[in-house]
């Protein structure tokens, strides 16, 4: 599903070098199904042309208060009405100043100061005009007015110097604009998860590992984080790029894994395990790379079990509230509540591993004390989305 089906925002740019990624953005913004309307102050416009806005978007740029296009000249009223939200990228360090004191003497400002729609603004500037007081008051004042401020990033910045201050990038910005779309299920909960496979060795060289990709665990920390939790995951090796505003603990055997979980789980109200831990690692795994000889054969491993993350977590006195995953290959109904019952857990959630692992796609079933309760096929973002409304719905209820 598009993240932005159906909603029309109004993409605000102001003077700065980092209109060049507005472009990017509106592009971003409209994959995901949104409909931009763009409004340009007059110091956007030095760097960056309405035709090039006009051409993406596809539809008129707006930049004069006395704009004859819009019915009773009022863009400053029409635009926003019926508008999702607004979101000025960038905002320069003068416009928020005039935001943060309700001036109106342009179309984009007076334009904020008539709007009926939810506020966002991507800061962007040198970092001395980022730290200045004057600057951060103002972004303070902004924050209490209710105004969401994206970023700013940091790192290396179009003057030389090195600091905050930086526009997020596009998908960045995205992906906080997406968030804050999601409701706020989550609001003030700590949320830990394992996403991933592990990784045990064999000697320094080579590992024994499973097919989990990873992606389901991270889509549901991206999903947790969307519904307002401060989250924390614990991923054994994947190839993917961390959720924005996730922490993640990188580990890789079921041992590490398991230290990481306990080191963090007395802060958590709910614990998520997704990561496909393996059951048992080498007992004689070798300090030093096994060779190839002639003479001997192959080596030959011995095995002993790993801890049982979940299982620990779960029998904690005054533990989080804990949610289990299943993959099978068989007798999904069967295994899955029998895994249920043996960790003692509120929620379980099973999937057929043929479909879900390394797929963009899944399809869950829950188990919980009132039974079986199947969701239909969907983006494992779209899954993990839901999932985290059914879990927040549930712990709401306990
Ligand atoms: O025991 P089994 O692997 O079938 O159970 C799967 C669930 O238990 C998953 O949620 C998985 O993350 C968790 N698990 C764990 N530690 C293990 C094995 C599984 O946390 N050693």
């Amino acid at each position: 599903m598009q993240d932005l089906a159906s909603k029309r925002i109004v993409l605000g740019l102001t003077g700065g070098i980092a209109c060049y990624k507005s472009a990017e953005l509106l592009r971003r913004m409209q994959d995901q199904g949104a409909t931009v309307d763009v409004v340009m102050t007059d110091a956007a416009r030095q760097f960056i042309t309405p035709v090039t806005m006009q051409a993406l978007s596809g539809r008129p740029v707006y930049a004069e208060a006395w704009d004859a296009r819009v019915p009773n000249n009022m863009a400053h009223i029409e635009l926003t009405r019926g508008a999702a939200a607004v979101l000025v990228a960038p905002a320069s360090a003068d416009f928020l100043a005039k935001l943060a004191h309700g001036m109106a003497d342009d179309l984009l400002s007076t334009l904020c100061l008539a709007r009926a729609c939810p506020l966002l603004v991507a800061p962007a500037m040198n970092r001395e005009m980022w730290a200045n007081p004057a600057v951060q008051r103002n972004v303070a004042q902004l924050r209490a007015d209710g105004v969401a401020v994206l970023g700013p990033g940091t790192g290396s910045q179009a003057c030389g110097e090195t600091g905050d201050g930086r526009m997020l990038e596009p998908h960045e910005l995205l992906e906080d604009l997406v968030a804050f779309f999601q409701p706020k299920v989550l609001a003030g909960r700590r949320v830990l998860l394992t996403a991933g496979p592990t990784a045990e060795p064999i000697d320094p060289v080579r590992v024994l590992s499973n097919r989990s990709s990873g992606k389901m665990g991270y889509a549901l920390a991206r999903a947790a984080r969307e519904a307002g939790a401060e989250v924390t995951l614990v991923s054994g090796p994947t190839a993917l790029p961390a959720p924005r505003g996730v922490a993640v603990l990188p580990v890789g055997t079921a041992h590490q894994m398991r230290d990481a979980v306990m080191a963090n789980v007395r802060d958590a109200d709910l614990f998520i395990a997704v990561a496909a831990v393996a059951d048992w690692r080498a007992r004689n795994a070798s300090t030093q790379k096994l060779k190839k000889t002639a003479d001997s054969g192959p080596p030959v491993l011995e095995f002993e079990a790993n801890p049982d993350i979940l299982a620990e977590v779960a029998a904690l006195p005054d533990g989080p509230w804990c949610v289990g995953f299943a993959a099978e290959t068989e007798n999904l109904d069967a295994y899955a509540e029998a895994k249920r019952r043996r960790k003692r857990l509120p929620l379980l959630v099973g999937n057929l591993a043929q479909a879900a692992m390394e797929a963009d796609a899944t399809e869950l079933v829950l188990y919980d004390d009132a039974g079986r309760h199947a969701l239909p096929a969907m983006a494992k973002l779209d899954a993990a989305r839901r999932l985290i409304a059914e879990i927040a719905d549930r712990m709401e209820r306990a």
